[in-house]
């Protein structure tokens, strides 16, 4: 076994946690009062997620996989500061997450661009909305570096609606990036791309990450992708009341190099454990749809 348990990384809550998410619930409230009346029907309060405990050391690329619906956007949302926890408590470096911040960027699966605006235009509006004060000239510095830094030289005047889905998810990294957020927050970014593309943004990421280290908590579906990236997985139950079920150790050295990463001893063991985890719980989501 190459996991551990939330609850023993729970007993070790340590001092230089960077995030840490403490007996975290939450419950989305049933439809009271009118709308009953309107539609004819009741509807009990929803426990999305249930006391959820991790703690995330600085510069460490986790990953969260889980069967659909189980709550993995949730858990991003609060850690974003976009919704409230119920119960529990989310800390950054010490102090309970408000709201969103400049220390938390988020990458969208669905892009999140304004349509009007130009790359440029888009990446310094996230920009000056959180350093209104900086200088043009630093401000355009730092546009540059970072469409450079995701390979999008040339296209800095193109307008969304002008450019791929990588394209776009370049833009969104590079947005996220640009405000030079302690942690990167993303929600199956390469979802709805193609495997080549993403393949690519994958290494792209890999790249990135070696270069500057941030602390990334990123959803998504792909055991491979996870392995590829993560320095921990953590893999959540079913909903409702998730939990999350074992948090798993990725030892391979970096760079890690997308060719040669199966031939690590560790690498089928873990693969086997993330399928039979996601198989079993998305398994148990079906027999409860039906029976
Ligand atoms: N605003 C909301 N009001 C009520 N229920 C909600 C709300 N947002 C999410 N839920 C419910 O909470 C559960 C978790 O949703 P969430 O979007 O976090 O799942 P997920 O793990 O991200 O799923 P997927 O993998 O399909 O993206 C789902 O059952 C969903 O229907
Ligand atoms: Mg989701």
């Amino acid at each position: 076994m190459n996991g551990f348990t939330p609850t023993d990384q729970a007993d070790q809550a340590s001092a230089s946690a960077q995030l840490s998410i403490r007996n975290v619930t939450k419950v989305f409230p049933g439809k009271t009062g009118l709308v009953n009346k309107l539609t004819g029907k009741t509807s009990r309060d929803f426990v999305a997620i249930e006391d959820i405990s991790l703690e995330i050391e600085p510069n460490t690329f986790v990953t969260i996989i889980g069967p659909s619906g189980c709550g993995k956007s949730t858990l991003l949302g609060m850690i974003a500061g976009l919704m409230p926890v119920t119960m529990g408590q989310i800390l950054l470096n010490g102090q309970p997450i408000v709201g969103p911040g400049p220390d938390r960027g988020m990458v969208f699966q669905n892009y999140a661009l304004m349509p009007w605006m130009t790359v440029e235009e888009n990446i310094r509006f996230a920009i000056e909305t959180v350093t209104p004060k900086m200088s043009p000239k630093r401000c355009d510095r730092i546009i540059k570096e970072h469409i450079q830094l995701v390979g999008l030289s040339g296209a800095e005047r193109k307008h969304p609606h002008e450019l791929s889905g990588g394209m776009r998810q370049r833009v969104g990294i590079a947005r996220a990036l640009a405000i030079n957020p302690q942690i990167l927050l993303m929600d199956e970014p390469f979802g709805a791309l193609d495997a080549l593309t993403r393949g690519f943004l994958q290494d792209e990421i890999e790249r990135i990450w070696e270069q500057q280290r941030k602390t990334v908590i990123m959803i998504t579906h792909s055991i491979e992708e996870a392995l590829l990236l993560s320095d921990r997985i953590v893999m959540m139950t079913r909903g409702p009341a998730a939990r999350v079920d074992e948090i798993l150790e990725v030892p391979f050295p970096r760079p890690r190099n997308r060719e040669t990463i199966d031939q690590h001893p560790a690498y089928h063991d873990l693969k086997a454990e993330m399928e039979s985890h996601l198989f079993r719980e998305t398994r148990a989501v079906e027999a409860a749809r039906i029976g």
